[in-house]
Protein backbone atom coordinates (compact mmCIF):
# COMPACT_ATOMS: atom_id res chain seq x y z
CA UNK A 1 0.00 0.00 0.00
CA UNK A 2 1.45 3.36 -0.80
CA UNK A 3 -0.77 6.65 0.16
CA UNK A 4 1.21 10.51 -0.86
CA UNK A 5 2.27 13.47 1.08
CA UNK A 6 2.38 16.49 -1.06
CA UNK A 7 4.60 19.58 -0.57
CA UNK A 8 4.74 22.51 -2.82
CA UNK A 9 8.21 23.19 -4.21
CA UNK A 10 7.98 26.82 -2.68
CA UNK A 11 7.20 25.51 0.94
CA UNK A 12 10.15 25.82 3.54
CA UNK A 13 12.09 22.27 3.48
CA UNK A 14 11.16 19.36 5.55
CA UNK A 15 12.11 19.23 9.31
CA UNK A 16 14.17 16.53 10.22
CA UNK A 17 16.53 14.01 7.96
CA UNK A 18 17.70 10.39 9.10
CA UNK A 19 20.54 10.01 7.20
CA UNK A 20 21.58 12.70 4.61
CA UNK A 21 22.95 15.72 6.08
CA UNK A 22 24.93 17.00 3.08
CA UNK A 23 22.37 16.01 0.79
CA UNK A 24 19.58 17.44 2.61
CA UNK A 25 20.56 20.78 2.44
CA UNK A 26 20.57 20.69 -1.17
CA UNK A 27 17.54 19.21 -1.94
CA UNK A 28 15.27 19.88 1.05
CA UNK A 29 13.82 16.42 1.54
CA UNK A 30 16.03 13.15 1.40
CA UNK A 31 15.23 10.63 -1.66
CA UNK A 32 14.74 8.19 0.66
CA UNK A 33 14.04 7.53 4.73
CA UNK A 34 12.91 5.35 7.17
CA UNK A 35 10.48 6.17 9.43
CA UNK A 36 8.32 4.36 12.28
CA UNK A 37 4.88 6.14 12.72
CA UNK A 38 2.64 4.57 15.70
CA UNK A 39 1.05 2.41 12.26
CA UNK A 40 4.04 0.43 11.80
CA UNK A 41 7.48 1.27 9.80
CA UNK A 42 7.56 2.43 6.38
CA UNK A 43 9.58 3.50 3.40
CA UNK A 44 9.35 7.49 2.27
CA UNK A 45 10.06 8.36 -1.00
CA UNK A 46 10.22 11.16 -2.54
CA UNK A 47 8.21 10.79 -5.47
CA UNK A 48 10.69 11.24 -8.48
CA UNK A 49 7.92 11.11 -11.50
CA UNK A 50 6.58 14.59 -9.68
CA UNK A 51 9.78 16.37 -9.85
CA UNK A 52 10.02 19.27 -10.77
CA UNK A 53 6.44 20.14 -10.32
CA UNK A 54 5.83 19.29 -6.71
CA UNK A 55 7.94 17.79 -4.00
CA UNK A 56 5.70 15.10 -3.06
CA UNK A 57 6.61 11.88 -0.64
CA UNK A 58 5.26 8.47 -1.85
CA UNK A 59 4.74 6.42 1.64
CA UNK A 60 5.20 2.59 1.10
CA UNK A 61 3.83 0.63 3.97
CA UNK A 62 4.29 -3.31 2.10
CA UNK A 63 7.05 -4.47 -0.35
CA UNK A 64 4.73 -4.38 -3.62
CA UNK A 65 3.91 -0.69 -3.09
CA UNK A 66 8.11 -0.42 -3.00
CA UNK A 67 8.19 -2.73 -6.16
CA UNK A 68 5.60 -0.34 -8.17
CA UNK A 69 7.41 2.38 -7.10
CA UNK A 70 10.86 0.92 -8.20
CA UNK A 71 8.96 0.00 -11.56
CA UNK A 72 7.48 3.54 -11.88
CA UNK A 73 11.04 5.18 -11.28
CA UNK A 74 9.26 7.15 -8.20
CA UNK A 75 12.91 5.44 -7.15
CA UNK A 76 15.28 5.09 -9.48
CA UNK A 77 18.99 5.29 -9.95
CA UNK A 78 21.35 2.79 -9.60
CA UNK A 79 22.80 3.54 -6.20
CA UNK A 80 19.32 4.27 -4.56
CA UNK A 81 17.94 1.19 -5.90
CA UNK A 82 20.26 -0.34 -3.57
CA UNK A 83 19.50 1.13 -0.55
CA UNK A 84 15.79 1.01 -1.47
CA UNK A 85 16.17 -2.77 -1.94
CA UNK A 86 18.25 -3.05 1.31
CA UNK A 87 15.32 -0.92 2.94
CA UNK A 88 12.61 -3.24 1.42
CA UNK A 89 13.57 -6.21 2.93
CA UNK A 90 13.92 -4.46 6.61
CA UNK A 91 10.32 -3.49 5.84
CA UNK A 92 9.28 -6.68 4.59
CA UNK A 93 10.63 -8.11 8.02
CA UNK A 94 9.50 -5.67 10.06
CA UNK A 95 6.01 -6.09 9.21
CA UNK A 96 5.57 -9.80 8.65
CA UNK A 97 5.86 -10.60 5.47
CA UNK A 98 7.20 -13.51 3.90
CA UNK A 99 10.83 -12.41 3.39
CA UNK A 100 12.10 -14.94 0.51
CA UNK A 101 9.02 -13.81 -1.49
CA UNK A 102 10.11 -9.93 -0.80
CA UNK A 103 14.05 -10.60 -1.62
CA UNK A 104 12.42 -12.16 -5.00
CA UNK A 105 10.05 -9.60 -5.66
CA UNK A 106 12.32 -6.75 -4.66
CA UNK A 107 15.90 -8.61 -6.72
CA UNK A 108 13.59 -8.40 -9.95
CA UNK A 109 11.71 -5.53 -10.20
CA UNK A 110 14.38 -3.71 -12.86
CA UNK A 111 16.89 -6.00 -13.74
CA UNK A 112 19.49 -3.60 -15.29
CA UNK A 113 20.93 -2.15 -12.11
CA UNK A 114 23.10 -4.48 -10.18
CA UNK A 115 22.97 -2.28 -7.46
CA UNK A 116 19.29 -3.54 -6.62
CA UNK A 117 20.48 -7.11 -6.00
CA UNK A 118 23.07 -6.35 -4.20
CA UNK A 119 21.28 -4.52 -1.57
CA UNK A 120 18.76 -6.42 -1.35
CA UNK A 121 21.53 -9.30 -0.95
CA UNK A 122 23.08 -7.44 2.19
CA UNK A 123 19.74 -6.93 3.79
CA UNK A 124 18.44 -10.36 3.48
CA UNK A 125 21.86 -11.89 4.55
CA UNK A 126 22.14 -10.09 7.72
CA UNK A 127 18.38 -11.16 8.38
CA UNK A 128 18.92 -14.78 8.15
CA UNK A 129 21.85 -14.39 9.37
CA UNK A 130 20.76 -13.58 12.88
CA UNK A 131 17.22 -15.69 12.47
CA UNK A 132 20.24 -18.69 11.44
CA UNK A 133 21.38 -18.11 15.32
CA UNK A 134 17.78 -18.27 16.99
CA UNK A 135 16.87 -14.85 17.20
CA UNK A 136 13.78 -14.15 16.89
CA UNK A 137 12.07 -11.99 14.29
CA UNK A 138 12.18 -8.83 15.74
CA UNK A 139 15.79 -9.40 16.32
CA UNK A 140 16.29 -10.94 12.37
CA UNK A 141 14.08 -7.51 11.12
CA UNK A 142 16.93 -5.24 13.58
CA UNK A 143 19.29 -6.75 11.71
CA UNK A 144 18.34 -6.22 8.18
CA UNK A 145 17.44 -2.85 9.56
CA UNK A 146 21.06 -2.01 10.73
CA UNK A 147 21.78 -3.78 7.59
CA UNK A 148 20.38 -1.31 5.00
CA UNK A 149 21.29 1.53 7.12
CA UNK A 150 24.86 0.55 6.88
CA UNK A 151 24.12 0.08 2.92
CA UNK A 152 22.25 3.68 3.44
CA UNK A 153 25.68 4.96 4.85
CA UNK A 154 28.15 3.34 3.20
CA UNK A 155 26.23 4.87 -0.21
CA UNK A 156 26.78 8.55 1.22
CA UNK A 157 30.53 7.67 2.52
CA UNK A 158 31.36 6.49 -1.01
CA UNK A 159 29.42 9.25 -2.87
CA UNK A 160 31.94 11.99 -1.22
CA UNK A 161 35.06 10.02 -2.34
CA UNK A 162 34.20 9.54 -5.49
CA UNK A 163 33.58 13.32 -5.64
CA UNK A 164 36.89 13.90 -4.30
CA UNK A 165 38.81 11.69 -6.45
CA UNK A 166 36.42 12.91 -9.95
CA UNK A 167 37.79 16.76 -8.84
CA UNK A 168 41.45 15.66 -8.81
CA UNK A 169 40.75 13.61 -12.19
CA UNK A 170 39.42 16.65 -13.79
CA UNK A 171 42.18 18.91 -12.55
CA UNK A 172 44.29 16.40 -14.34
CA UNK A 173 42.55 15.78 -16.98
CA UNK A 174 41.82 19.70 -17.67
CA UNK A 175 44.50 21.89 -16.47
CA UNK A 176 42.91 25.42 -17.27
CA UNK A 177 39.96 24.83 -15.01
CA UNK A 178 36.94 26.36 -15.74
CA UNK A 179 35.10 23.38 -16.51
CA UNK A 180 32.20 22.80 -19.11
CA UNK A 181 30.70 19.45 -18.41
CA UNK A 182 27.98 17.57 -20.29
CA UNK A 183 26.23 15.32 -18.21
CA UNK A 184 23.29 12.72 -19.11
CA UNK A 185 20.13 11.09 -17.02
CA UNK A 186 19.99 11.91 -13.08
CA UNK A 187 23.39 11.12 -10.82
CA UNK A 188 22.80 13.34 -8.32
CA UNK A 189 21.49 13.57 -4.60
CA UNK A 190 18.04 11.62 -5.79
CA UNK A 191 19.75 9.21 -6.37
CA UNK A 192 22.06 8.78 -3.14
CA UNK A 193 22.43 9.32 0.41
CA UNK A 194 24.77 11.59 -0.36
CA UNK A 195 25.81 14.21 -3.17
CA UNK A 196 25.67 10.84 -5.66
CA UNK A 197 28.43 9.98 -8.62
CA UNK A 198 28.67 12.15 -11.40
CA UNK A 199 26.61 15.22 -10.36
CA UNK A 200 28.68 14.55 -7.34
CA UNK A 201 31.87 15.28 -9.07
CA UNK A 202 30.20 18.49 -10.97
CA UNK A 203 29.12 19.35 -7.93
CA UNK A 204 32.39 19.83 -5.97
CA UNK A 205 33.77 21.61 -9.29
CA UNK A 206 31.18 23.64 -8.70
CA UNK A 207 32.22 24.33 -4.87
CA UNK A 208 35.86 24.75 -5.93
CA UNK A 209 34.99 27.29 -8.52
CA UNK A 210 35.56 25.49 -11.59
CA UNK A 211 32.86 24.66 -13.28
CA UNK A 212 31.79 26.68 -15.72
CA UNK A 213 28.88 25.64 -16.63
CA UNK A 214 26.90 22.06 -16.56
CA UNK A 215 25.22 20.71 -19.92
CA UNK A 216 22.48 19.12 -19.28
CA UNK A 217 21.14 16.41 -21.75
CA UNK A 218 17.45 16.34 -21.14
CA UNK A 219 17.43 12.59 -21.73
CA UNK A 220 15.06 11.31 -23.57
CA UNK A 221 12.09 9.38 -22.84
CA UNK A 222 11.75 10.29 -19.39
CA UNK A 223 13.35 13.73 -19.19
CA UNK A 224 15.50 12.93 -15.77
CA UNK A 225 18.28 15.60 -17.60
CA UNK A 226 15.45 17.79 -17.71
CA UNK A 227 13.54 17.18 -14.98
CA UNK A 228 15.52 16.49 -11.97
CA UNK A 229 19.54 16.88 -12.73
CA UNK A 230 18.16 20.51 -13.74
CA UNK A 231 16.30 20.53 -10.89
CA UNK A 232 19.20 19.46 -8.73
CA UNK A 233 21.73 21.90 -10.54
CA UNK A 234 19.27 24.50 -9.96
CA UNK A 235 18.97 24.31 -6.41
CA UNK A 236 23.07 23.73 -6.20
CA UNK A 237 22.94 27.46 -7.94
CA UNK A 238 25.23 25.91 -10.53
CA UNK A 239 25.51 27.21 -13.78
CA UNK A 240 23.61 25.09 -16.19
CA UNK A 241 21.80 24.74 -19.69
CA UNK A 242 19.64 22.00 -20.71
CA UNK A 243 19.73 20.60 -24.24
CA UNK A 244 17.44 18.40 -26.05
CA UNK A 245 19.74 14.78 -26.64
CA UNK A 246 20.30 15.38 -30.42
CA UNK A 247 21.69 18.75 -29.73
CA UNK A 248 24.93 17.07 -27.79
CA UNK A 249 26.55 17.06 -31.63
CA UNK A 250 26.51 20.59 -32.29
CA UNK A 251 27.61 21.19 -28.90
CA UNK A 252 30.63 18.91 -29.16
CA UNK A 253 31.61 20.42 -32.51
CA UNK A 254 31.59 23.95 -31.29
CA UNK A 255 34.34 22.99 -29.18
CA UNK A 256 31.81 23.57 -26.19
CA UNK A 257 32.19 20.80 -24.22
CA UNK A 258 35.60 20.16 -22.19
CA UNK A 259 34.49 16.49 -20.43
CA UNK A 260 31.17 14.06 -19.99
CA UNK A 261 29.91 12.66 -16.64
CA UNK A 262 28.35 9.77 -16.45
CA UNK A 263 26.91 7.81 -14.10
CA UNK A 264 26.55 3.37 -14.34
CA UNK A 265 23.87 0.99 -13.64
CA UNK A 266 26.26 -1.93 -14.35
CA UNK A 267 29.62 -2.12 -15.54
CA UNK A 268 31.25 -5.77 -16.78
CA UNK A 269 34.07 -7.45 -16.02
CA UNK A 270 35.78 -6.33 -18.86
CA UNK A 271 34.63 -2.69 -17.84
CA UNK A 272 31.91 -2.29 -20.47
CA UNK A 273 29.45 0.56 -18.34
CA UNK A 274 25.50 0.41 -19.09
CA UNK A 275 23.63 3.57 -18.46
CA UNK A 276 21.19 5.52 -19.33
CA UNK A 277 20.09 5.18 -23.03
CA UNK A 278 21.99 8.18 -25.01
CA UNK A 279 25.13 7.53 -23.50
CA UNK A 280 26.84 5.57 -26.24
CA UNK A 281 25.99 7.73 -28.70
CA UNK A 282 28.36 10.50 -26.04
CA UNK A 283 30.94 8.47 -25.56
CA UNK A 284 31.62 7.96 -29.80
CA UNK A 285 31.38 11.76 -30.06
CA UNK A 286 33.71 12.71 -27.56
CA UNK A 287 35.77 10.39 -28.89
CA UNK A 288 35.63 11.71 -32.23
CA UNK A 289 36.04 15.52 -30.63
CA UNK A 290 39.07 13.92 -28.35
CA UNK A 291 36.94 14.70 -24.95
CA UNK A 292 37.27 12.76 -21.98
CA UNK A 293 34.16 10.73 -21.38
CA UNK A 294 34.31 10.02 -17.59
CA UNK A 295 31.99 7.68 -15.99
CA UNK A 296 31.69 7.78 -12.08
CA UNK A 297 30.53 4.80 -9.96
CA UNK A 298 30.49 3.03 -6.67
CA UNK A 299 32.34 -0.39 -7.24
CA UNK A 300 28.97 -1.80 -5.84
CA UNK A 301 28.26 -0.98 -9.51
CA UNK A 302 31.18 -3.47 -10.92
CA UNK A 303 29.70 -6.79 -11.43
CA UNK A 304 32.82 -9.65 -12.20
CA UNK A 305 29.81 -12.23 -12.39
CA UNK A 306 29.23 -10.30 -16.18
CA UNK A 307 31.99 -11.11 -18.28
CA UNK A 308 31.28 -8.16 -21.14
CA UNK A 309 28.96 -5.75 -21.97
CA UNK A 310 26.57 -8.24 -24.42
CA UNK A 311 26.26 -9.88 -21.45
CA UNK A 312 24.45 -7.33 -19.48
CA UNK A 313 20.62 -7.13 -19.38
CA UNK A 314 19.19 -4.02 -20.57
CA UNK A 315 15.60 -3.20 -19.42
CA UNK A 316 13.01 -2.98 -22.47
CA UNK A 317 10.11 -0.48 -21.41
CA UNK A 318 6.19 0.02 -22.48
CA UNK A 319 7.10 2.25 -26.30
CA UNK A 320 4.40 4.37 -24.88
CA UNK A 321 6.98 6.21 -23.13
CA UNK A 322 8.53 7.43 -26.37
CA UNK A 323 5.26 7.76 -28.33
CA UNK A 324 3.73 9.79 -25.51
CA UNK A 325 5.56 12.95 -24.20
CA UNK A 326 5.45 11.97 -20.85
CA UNK A 327 5.14 14.78 -18.28
CA UNK A 328 5.09 14.91 -14.56
CA UNK A 329 2.52 13.81 -12.60
CA UNK A 330 -0.23 16.56 -12.21
CA UNK A 331 0.75 17.85 -15.32
CA UNK A 332 -0.52 15.75 -18.69
CA UNK A 333 -3.68 14.50 -18.62
CA UNK A 334 -2.91 11.04 -17.18
CA UNK A 335 -1.32 9.52 -13.98
CA UNK A 336 2.27 8.27 -14.29
CA UNK A 337 5.28 8.15 -16.70
CA UNK A 338 5.01 7.36 -19.79
CA UNK A 339 1.40 8.45 -19.61
CA UNK A 340 1.08 11.83 -21.43
CA UNK A 341 0.37 13.47 -24.26
CA UNK A 342 0.55 11.51 -28.13
CA UNK A 343 3.34 12.73 -30.08
CA UNK A 344 3.00 9.54 -32.58
CA UNK A 345 -0.05 8.10 -34.47
CA UNK A 346 -1.95 6.03 -32.90
CA UNK A 347 -0.83 2.26 -32.93
CA UNK A 348 2.63 3.32 -33.93
CA UNK A 349 5.92 0.78 -32.89
CA UNK A 350 8.28 2.23 -30.59
CA UNK A 351 12.04 1.32 -29.27
CA UNK A 352 12.78 2.07 -25.54
CA UNK A 353 15.37 0.42 -24.57
CA UNK A 354 16.19 2.10 -21.19
CA UNK A 355 19.72 1.90 -21.34
CA UNK A 356 22.72 1.52 -23.90
CA UNK A 357 26.13 -0.32 -23.41
CA UNK A 358 29.19 1.25 -24.04
CA UNK A 359 32.74 -0.38 -24.65
CA UNK A 360 35.46 -0.14 -22.28
CA UNK A 361 37.59 1.55 -24.81
CA UNK A 362 35.77 4.43 -25.28
CA UNK A 363 35.62 5.19 -21.62
CA UNK A 364 38.48 7.80 -20.85
CA UNK A 365 38.30 6.76 -16.44
CA UNK A 366 36.48 5.14 -14.23
CA UNK A 367 35.61 7.14 -10.91
CA UNK A 368 35.05 4.93 -7.73
CA UNK A 369 34.95 5.42 -4.05
CA UNK A 370 38.01 3.44 -4.00
CA UNK A 371 40.20 5.34 -6.69
CA UNK A 372 40.13 5.60 -10.55
CA UNK A 373 40.57 2.85 -13.25
CA UNK A 374 42.18 4.62 -16.03
CA UNK A 375 42.54 3.36 -18.88
CA UNK A 376 39.59 1.10 -18.13
CA UNK A 377 40.90 -2.68 -17.86
CA UNK A 378 39.52 -5.78 -16.11
CA UNK A 379 42.68 -5.66 -14.64
CA UNK A 380 42.57 -1.96 -13.46
CA UNK A 381 38.73 -2.90 -11.66
CA UNK A 382 39.85 -6.23 -10.37
CA UNK A 383 42.91 -3.96 -8.73
CA UNK A 384 40.11 -1.20 -7.22
CA UNK A 385 38.01 -3.13 -6.55
CA UNK A 386 39.56 -5.36 -4.04
CA UNK A 387 42.41 -2.88 -2.40
CA UNK A 388 40.60 -1.83 0.62
CA UNK A 389 37.55 -0.46 0.53
CA UNK A 390 37.91 3.13 1.26
CA UNK A 391 41.06 3.68 -0.36
O1 LIG B 1 16.16 4.47 -15.43
P1 LIG B 1 16.86 5.24 -14.35
O2 LIG B 1 16.39 6.64 -14.25
O3 LIG B 1 16.89 4.51 -13.03
O4 LIG B 1 18.37 5.30 -14.87
C1 LIG B 1 19.34 5.86 -14.07
C2 LIG B 1 20.64 6.01 -14.76
O5 LIG B 1 20.84 5.57 -15.86
C3 LIG B 1 21.73 6.66 -13.99
O6 LIG B 1 22.59 7.34 -14.85
C4 LIG B 1 22.50 5.55 -13.27
O7 LIG B 1 21.68 4.81 -12.43
C5 LIG B 1 23.63 6.06 -12.54
S1 LIG B 1 23.09 6.93 -11.11
C6 LIG B 1 24.40 7.05 -10.21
Amino acid sequence: FCSRRYRRQTEPVADHYEVSEAGAQALGIPSLRWAEPPEGPVVVLLDQTRLPAEEAELVCTDVPALVQAIRTLAVRGAPLLGIAGAYGVALAAARGFDVDEAVEMLAHARPTAVNLGYGVRRAAAAYREAAGRGGGPQTAAAAALAEARAVHAEDIEASARMADHGLALLGELLPGGGHRLLTHCNTGHLVSGGEGTALAVARAAHRAGELRRLWVDETRPLLQGARLTAYEAARAGMAYSVLADGAAGSLFAAGEVDAVLIGADRIAADGSVANKVGSYPLAVLARYHHVPFVVVAPTTTVDFETEEGADIEVEQRPGSEVTELSLPYGQGPGEGPGVGVAVAPVGAQAYNPAFDVTPPELVTAIVTEAGVVSPVTREGLVRVCSTSRWS
